[in-house]
């Protein structure tokens, strides 16, 4: 990764569309002392994104941006990210898709947690699609975001089983529980911590 570790933490944004519960794991790392990086900033689409709570517990900024344009939105997020001077973005669970321009902008310096051993699975209803092909086992992958839809570079991957009882939901569960260890773990990766 670019970016340096010194004394001062990598100044991150946090992007979410929902419960935010790995955004707050996040948050809960970045307190850490081993952690390379401060969250600063939480971007969302959705004004009623649950995860928005946890800008008010953790006194963390939280901009709310409209999506009816997407070039507006992109704009304002940039300008958001540099009156906070942010250096690295992570997308948890974010539902809407960056331009390539917006994604050149930050090269290298996004993030996105997805609840699949990508490439398997790209895009959305992973855990039933892996269900319905009777997979022995799913998981989740934290990558870089390039150009192209969960395709950018690999960082780590963790496996989970899927049993028999298993619905959707059953799996989605255990898998967001292995999220939360994932993201933190995948960071201190890039920064060979
Ligand atoms: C996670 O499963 C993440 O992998 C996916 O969306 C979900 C977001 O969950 N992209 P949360 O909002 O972090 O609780």
């Amino acid at each position: 990764m670019v970016l340096s570790t010194g004394t001062n933490k990598i100044k991150t944004a946090v992007f979410i569309s929902g419960t935010g519960s790995n955004l707050k794991s996040l948050i809960n790392f970045s307190k850490l002392k081993k952690s390379p990086i401060s969250i600063n900033l939480i971007i969302t689409n959705n004004k009623l994104a649950k995860g928005l709570k946890y800008g008010g517990i953790y006194k963390i900024k939280k901009k709310i941006i409209n999506f009816k344009n997407n070039d507006i939105a992109e704009k304002k997020i940039l300008n958001e990210l540099k009156k906070k001077k942010i250096e690295l973005i992570c997308l948890a669970g974010f539902m809407k898709i960056l331009s390539n321009n917006f994604i050149k902008s930050f090269k290298g310096k996004i993030l996105n947690i997805h609840p699949s051993l990508l490439p398997k699975y790209k895009g959305l209803n992973t855990h039933k699609r892996a269900i319905e092909n009777k997979d022995k086992y799913s998981g989740c992958t934290v990558h870089f975001v390039n150009e192209k839809l969960d395709s950018g570079k690999i960082i780590l991957q963790k496996r989970v089983n899927i049993y028999k009882k298993d619905t959707p939901d059953s799996l989605g569960k255990r898998i967001l529980a292995q999220e939360h260890k994932l993201y933190a773990k995948a960071i201190l990766k890039i920064f060979n911590l």
